[in-house]
């Protein structure tokens, strides 16, 4: 027997995803107890040329039939349609499903996930919140038995890129964009990590985790960096600290709330100590108290990380099943 896996995407993550599939295919095996078969490829073309480039008999175009018939489906195209649809034929087809997807997730989340509790499956999702760092796991499962009491974090490692320049460097806000953006940090568009966006998908996803009520994107309150001057920075940094842009979540009198927004953050904090593009999470809790985990929380390698961490856990999860 083996977990057969259809992986949709292969492009900066997916590539790296279908790399460790097949070069640590021996033990990937020894961790699941039965082997991990790639068994297809959904792409838009077919001739594009990739960072990992499989064989070519398993790239297909024809990536809702490829959903449809696997164990395992692995979603990395992003955004809304048609990623939903698939995750939908994967659940429906009674698939378990690991996707980084945080814009379909802040958005169509509990109905999805309720569509993979009805079909006794997982739909798992570690690499959609903060990269390589495993803050979904640690909410969800280290922290289970506890009260959480916030969750504050550096979700976006282009703005702290951008931020931290301004801060270190004396650089204003269109010089530092500019910088992101030609070491790839950012966008062509960067609208949706400067204004907060990408950041408050991530905080909606962490609300819903921590206090178990469904809070989507657009019940976060959201205030980007494009308005920073380096008249701010100065600023704070006059008051003992750094601008950085947090997301934060809470839960005060049992009602959850998510705001992403710069914030003033004194220089003896661990999220000052937070440099260039990392991702940082301080997570408050009642009996545990302070635990903050920093890493890389983007790029090909980090987050492909992040997802294999979850197709094991769900293929251990289907293998035990059978
Ligand atoms: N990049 C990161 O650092 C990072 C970090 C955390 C989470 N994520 C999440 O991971 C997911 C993937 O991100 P990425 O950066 O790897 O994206 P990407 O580089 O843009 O790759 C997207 C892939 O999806 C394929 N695709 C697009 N539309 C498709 C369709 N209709 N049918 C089949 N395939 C289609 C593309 O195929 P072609 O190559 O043929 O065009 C490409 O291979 C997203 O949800 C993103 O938010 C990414």
């Amino acid at each position: 027997m083996s977990v057969r896996i259809g992986l949709l995407g292969l492009g900066t993550v997916g590539a790296q995803v279908a790399r460790i599939l097949t070069q640590d295919s021996e033990r990937l095996e020894k961790a699941v107890g039965e082997k991990l078969e790639l068994v297809g490829i959904g792409v838009r073309s077919l001739d594009a040329k990739r960072d990992w480039q499989p064989e070519a008999d398993l790239l297909t175009t024809d990536s809702m039939a490829l959903a449809g018939s696997c164990d395992l489906v692995i979603e990395l195209i992003g955004g809304i349609n048609p990623a939903r649809e698939l995750i939908t034929t994967a659940l429906n087809s009674g698939a378990s499903v690991v996707t980084g997807n945080k814009a379909l997730l802040a958005t169509h989340g509990g109905q999805l996930l309720e569509l993979a509790q009805a079909k006794g499956v997982d739909l798992l999702f570690e690499a959609a919140v903060a990269g390589a760092i495993p803050v979904v796991r640690t909410v969800k499962e280290g922290l289970a038995g506890d009260k959480i009491i916030s969750i504050s974090g550096i979700l976006n490692g282009t703005t702290n890129y951008i931020l931290d320049e301004m801060t270190t460097k004396g650089l204003d806000y269109d010089t530092a964009l500019a910088a992101a953006q030609q070491l790839g940090y950012a966008e062509a568009d960067p609208t949706a990590d400067v204004e907060g966006l990408d950041a408050a998908a991530k905080a909606a996803i962490l609300a819903t985790l921590a206090f178990g009520q469904e809070v989507t994107l657009a019940d976060v309150s959201v205030t980007g960096i494009s308005k920073i001057t380096k008249a701010d920075i100065d600023q704070a940094g006059a008051r003992g600290g750094v601008l950085r842009l947090l997301g934060t979540v809470q839960a005060p009198a049992g009602q959850p709330s998510a705001v992403v927004e710069p914030v003033f953050v004194a220089n003896d904090h661990p999220l000052a100590a937070i440099h260039g593009p990392g991702n940082a999470v301080v997570i408050e809790c009642e009996n545990a108290g302070r635990l903050t985990l920093t890493g890389p929380g983007a790029g090909g390698a980090p987050t492909a990380s992040a997802v294999m961490g979850d197709v094991v856990a769900a293929a251990r999860a289907l293998v035990a099943r059978r």
